[in-house]
Protein backbone atom coordinates (compact mmCIF):
# COMPACT_ATOMS: atom_id res chain seq x y z
CA UNK A 1 0.00 0.00 0.00
CA UNK A 2 0.97 3.58 -0.43
CA UNK A 3 2.77 6.07 1.73
CA UNK A 4 0.08 7.06 4.91
CA UNK A 5 -0.80 10.78 3.83
CA UNK A 6 -2.08 13.53 6.35
CA UNK A 7 -4.27 15.80 4.66
CA UNK A 8 -5.94 18.89 7.41
CA UNK A 9 -8.89 20.03 5.72
CA UNK A 10 -9.09 24.09 6.13
CA UNK A 11 -13.34 23.69 6.33
CA UNK A 12 -13.64 23.57 9.86
CA UNK A 13 -10.44 25.57 10.68
CA UNK A 14 -11.00 29.25 12.38
CA UNK A 15 -11.42 31.81 8.96
CA UNK A 16 -10.65 34.37 11.18
CA UNK A 17 -6.91 32.48 12.11
CA UNK A 18 -6.64 30.91 9.22
CA UNK A 19 -3.15 31.63 8.55
CA UNK A 20 -2.35 30.63 12.62
CA UNK A 21 -4.10 27.29 12.03
CA UNK A 22 -2.08 26.31 8.63
CA UNK A 23 1.21 27.49 10.09
CA UNK A 24 0.45 24.83 12.98
CA UNK A 25 -0.25 21.79 10.90
CA UNK A 26 1.81 22.33 7.79
CA UNK A 27 4.97 20.69 9.29
CA UNK A 28 2.88 17.55 9.54
CA UNK A 29 0.77 17.79 6.62
CA UNK A 30 1.11 15.61 3.28
CA UNK A 31 -1.58 17.99 1.62
CA UNK A 32 -3.45 20.59 2.92
CA UNK A 33 -7.31 20.35 1.51
CA UNK A 34 -9.59 23.04 0.20
CA UNK A 35 -12.93 22.30 0.38
CA UNK A 36 -15.18 24.23 -2.09
CA UNK A 37 -18.84 24.24 -2.19
CA UNK A 38 -21.27 25.69 -4.53
CA UNK A 39 -24.70 25.43 -2.75
CA UNK A 40 -25.77 23.56 -5.85
CA UNK A 41 -24.28 19.98 -5.36
CA UNK A 42 -24.31 20.71 -2.44
CA UNK A 43 -26.51 22.43 0.22
CA UNK A 44 -23.63 24.32 1.68
CA UNK A 45 -21.44 27.34 0.26
CA UNK A 46 -18.08 28.27 0.66
CA UNK A 47 -15.62 30.66 -0.61
CA UNK A 48 -14.55 30.45 -4.25
CA UNK A 49 -10.95 30.49 -5.70
CA UNK A 50 -10.55 33.79 -3.52
CA UNK A 51 -10.19 31.75 -0.66
CA UNK A 52 -6.81 30.74 -1.94
CA UNK A 53 -5.61 34.39 -1.85
CA UNK A 54 -6.23 34.49 1.76
CA UNK A 55 -2.88 32.20 2.64
CA UNK A 56 -0.01 30.57 1.89
CA UNK A 57 1.71 27.59 2.43
CA UNK A 58 4.92 25.59 1.61
CA UNK A 59 2.05 22.14 1.61
CA UNK A 60 0.52 21.44 -1.46
CA UNK A 61 -2.91 21.70 -1.69
CA UNK A 62 -5.84 19.09 -2.05
CA UNK A 63 -8.81 21.22 -4.31
CA UNK A 64 -11.85 19.25 -3.02
CA UNK A 65 -14.66 20.75 -5.60
CA UNK A 66 -18.09 20.04 -4.63
CA UNK A 67 -19.05 22.07 -7.45
CA UNK A 68 -22.18 21.08 -10.21
CA UNK A 69 -20.68 20.82 -14.10
CA UNK A 70 -17.58 22.82 -12.92
CA UNK A 71 -15.98 24.55 -15.82
CA UNK A 72 -12.80 24.30 -17.51
CA UNK A 73 -12.82 28.77 -17.02
CA UNK A 74 -14.33 27.84 -13.25
CA UNK A 75 -11.20 25.23 -12.82
CA UNK A 76 -9.18 28.22 -14.55
CA UNK A 77 -10.07 31.04 -11.32
CA UNK A 78 -8.29 28.29 -8.95
CA UNK A 79 -5.01 27.60 -11.28
CA UNK A 80 -4.86 31.36 -11.43
CA UNK A 81 -5.83 32.72 -8.09
CA UNK A 82 -2.32 32.39 -6.20
CA UNK A 83 0.64 31.79 -7.97
CA UNK A 84 2.42 30.94 -4.67
CA UNK A 85 1.03 27.90 -4.28
CA UNK A 86 1.05 24.72 -5.22
CA UNK A 87 -1.80 23.18 -6.24
CA UNK A 88 -1.01 18.66 -6.08
CA UNK A 89 -4.70 17.47 -7.58
CA UNK A 90 -7.96 18.83 -8.17
CA UNK A 91 -10.75 16.17 -7.29
CA UNK A 92 -14.18 16.43 -9.30
CA UNK A 93 -17.64 14.65 -8.57
CA UNK A 94 -18.45 11.46 -10.70
CA UNK A 95 -22.02 12.62 -9.43
CA UNK A 96 -21.61 16.26 -10.64
CA UNK A 97 -20.16 16.27 -14.31
CA UNK A 98 -21.30 14.91 -17.29
CA UNK A 99 -18.33 14.65 -18.73
CA UNK A 100 -15.94 13.83 -16.55
CA UNK A 101 -13.46 12.55 -18.83
CA UNK A 102 -13.05 15.78 -20.84
CA UNK A 103 -12.84 17.50 -17.20
CA UNK A 104 -9.94 15.34 -15.76
CA UNK A 105 -8.09 15.68 -19.26
CA UNK A 106 -8.12 19.54 -18.65
CA UNK A 107 -6.83 19.43 -15.03
CA UNK A 108 -4.12 16.80 -16.20
CA UNK A 109 -3.12 19.14 -18.92
CA UNK A 110 -2.73 22.14 -16.34
CA UNK A 111 0.17 19.83 -14.45
CA UNK A 112 -2.36 19.28 -11.89
CA UNK A 113 -3.44 15.75 -10.50
CA UNK A 114 -6.99 15.32 -11.95
CA UNK A 115 -8.95 12.79 -8.86
CA UNK A 116 -12.78 11.32 -8.80
CA UNK A 117 -14.56 11.77 -5.77
CA UNK A 118 -17.88 9.47 -4.93
CA UNK A 119 -20.40 10.01 -2.61
CA UNK A 120 -21.36 7.19 -0.02
CA UNK A 121 -24.41 5.85 -2.26
CA UNK A 122 -22.59 5.77 -5.42
CA UNK A 123 -20.95 2.52 -5.80
CA UNK A 124 -17.69 1.80 -7.40
CA UNK A 125 -18.30 0.31 -10.56
CA UNK A 126 -19.64 3.63 -11.77
CA UNK A 127 -15.54 4.93 -11.93
CA UNK A 128 -13.73 1.83 -12.93
CA UNK A 129 -13.63 3.03 -16.42
CA UNK A 130 -11.68 6.53 -15.21
CA UNK A 131 -9.15 4.54 -13.03
CA UNK A 132 -6.85 4.77 -15.11
CA UNK A 133 -7.39 7.81 -16.01
CA UNK A 134 -6.66 9.23 -12.14
CA UNK A 135 -3.90 9.88 -9.59
CA UNK A 136 -6.40 9.41 -6.59
CA UNK A 137 -9.60 8.67 -5.76
CA UNK A 138 -11.26 10.30 -2.97
CA UNK A 139 -14.31 7.63 -1.52
CA UNK A 140 -15.96 10.42 0.70
CA UNK A 141 -17.43 8.58 4.01
CA UNK A 142 -19.84 11.28 4.83
CA UNK A 143 -22.12 13.20 2.37
CA UNK A 144 -20.48 15.92 1.18
CA UNK A 145 -21.61 19.18 2.11
CA UNK A 146 -20.77 19.72 6.36
CA UNK A 147 -17.47 18.89 9.07
CA UNK A 148 -18.38 17.63 12.46
CA UNK A 149 -20.46 14.50 10.89
CA UNK A 150 -19.91 10.88 11.78
CA UNK A 151 -17.73 8.51 9.89
CA UNK A 152 -20.32 5.98 7.33
CA UNK A 153 -18.19 2.41 8.03
CA UNK A 154 -20.28 0.93 4.70
CA UNK A 155 -17.81 3.23 2.68
CA UNK A 156 -14.95 0.62 3.55
CA UNK A 157 -16.44 -2.42 0.91
CA UNK A 158 -15.66 0.33 -1.77
CA UNK A 159 -12.03 0.93 -0.30
CA UNK A 160 -11.35 -2.67 -0.10
CA UNK A 161 -12.78 -3.39 -3.26
CA UNK A 162 -10.60 -0.42 -4.71
CA UNK A 163 -7.63 -1.61 -2.48
CA UNK A 164 -7.57 -4.83 -4.37
CA UNK A 165 -8.39 -3.41 -8.12
CA UNK A 166 -5.32 -1.25 -7.75
CA UNK A 167 -2.78 -2.23 -5.09
CA UNK A 168 -0.86 1.63 -5.83
CA UNK A 169 -3.45 3.89 -5.83
CA UNK A 170 -3.94 6.58 -3.85
CA UNK A 171 -7.13 6.04 -1.98
CA UNK A 172 -8.91 8.95 0.32
CA UNK A 173 -10.92 9.05 2.75
CA UNK A 174 -12.89 12.28 4.07
CA UNK A 175 -15.59 12.87 6.39
CA UNK A 176 -15.32 11.98 10.29
CA UNK A 177 -12.04 10.76 10.56
CA UNK A 178 -10.53 10.93 13.92
CA UNK A 179 -8.28 8.57 15.87
CA UNK A 180 -10.81 5.33 15.75
CA UNK A 181 -12.03 6.08 12.84
CA UNK A 182 -8.69 6.66 10.56
CA UNK A 183 -7.60 2.89 12.11
CA UNK A 184 -10.86 1.43 10.55
CA UNK A 185 -10.32 3.15 7.05
CA UNK A 186 -6.48 2.18 6.81
CA UNK A 187 -7.27 -1.41 7.50
CA UNK A 188 -9.54 -1.48 4.80
CA UNK A 189 -6.95 -0.25 2.55
CA UNK A 190 -7.21 3.65 2.64
CA UNK A 191 -4.06 5.90 2.76
CA UNK A 192 -5.08 9.50 2.27
CA UNK A 193 -6.66 11.17 5.24
CA UNK A 194 -8.27 13.97 5.16
CA UNK A 195 -9.56 15.31 8.78
CA UNK A 196 -10.95 18.78 9.64
CA UNK A 197 -12.67 19.05 12.41
CA UNK A 198 -10.96 16.19 14.93
CA UNK A 199 -7.42 18.55 14.13
CA UNK A 200 -8.71 22.20 13.58
CA UNK A 201 -11.15 22.22 16.68
CA UNK A 202 -8.10 20.74 18.66
CA UNK A 203 -6.20 23.26 21.04
CA UNK A 204 -2.99 21.17 20.27
CA UNK A 205 -3.76 20.92 16.05
CA UNK A 206 -0.53 18.61 15.85
CA UNK A 207 -0.90 17.02 19.05
CA UNK A 208 -4.36 15.87 16.65
CA UNK A 209 -2.28 14.65 13.68
CA UNK A 210 -0.01 12.65 15.66
CA UNK A 211 -2.37 11.03 17.39
CA UNK A 212 -3.83 9.93 13.88
CA UNK A 213 -0.27 8.82 12.75
CA UNK A 214 -0.42 6.73 16.13
CA UNK A 215 -3.35 4.95 15.66
CA UNK A 216 -2.68 3.66 11.97
CA UNK A 217 0.64 1.74 13.00
C1 LIG B 1 -17.23 17.29 3.75
C2 LIG B 1 -15.86 17.81 3.44
C3 LIG B 1 -14.85 17.35 4.39
C4 LIG B 1 -15.07 17.82 5.76
C5 LIG B 1 -14.58 16.79 6.69
O1 LIG B 1 -18.10 17.76 2.82
O2 LIG B 1 -15.45 17.38 2.18
O3 LIG B 1 -13.52 17.64 4.00
O4 LIG B 1 -14.44 19.05 5.96
O5 LIG B 1 -14.78 17.23 7.97
P1 LIG B 1 -14.64 16.30 9.24
O6 LIG B 1 -13.24 15.78 9.26
O7 LIG B 1 -14.96 17.21 10.36
O8 LIG B 1 -15.65 15.22 9.07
Amino acid sequence: MPKIKIVPSILSADQDKLQEGINEVEDYSDLLQVDVMDNKFVPNITPQAELLKKFNTKVPLDIHLMVKEPSNDYIKTFIDSNKKLKINNITIHYEACSDLEKTLNFIKKNSIIPCIAINPKTPLDKIKKFLDKVGMVLIMTVEPGFSGQKFVEDCMEKVQELRKLKPNIDIEVDGGINDKTAAIAVKAGANVLVVSSFIFKAKDKAGAIKKILASVK
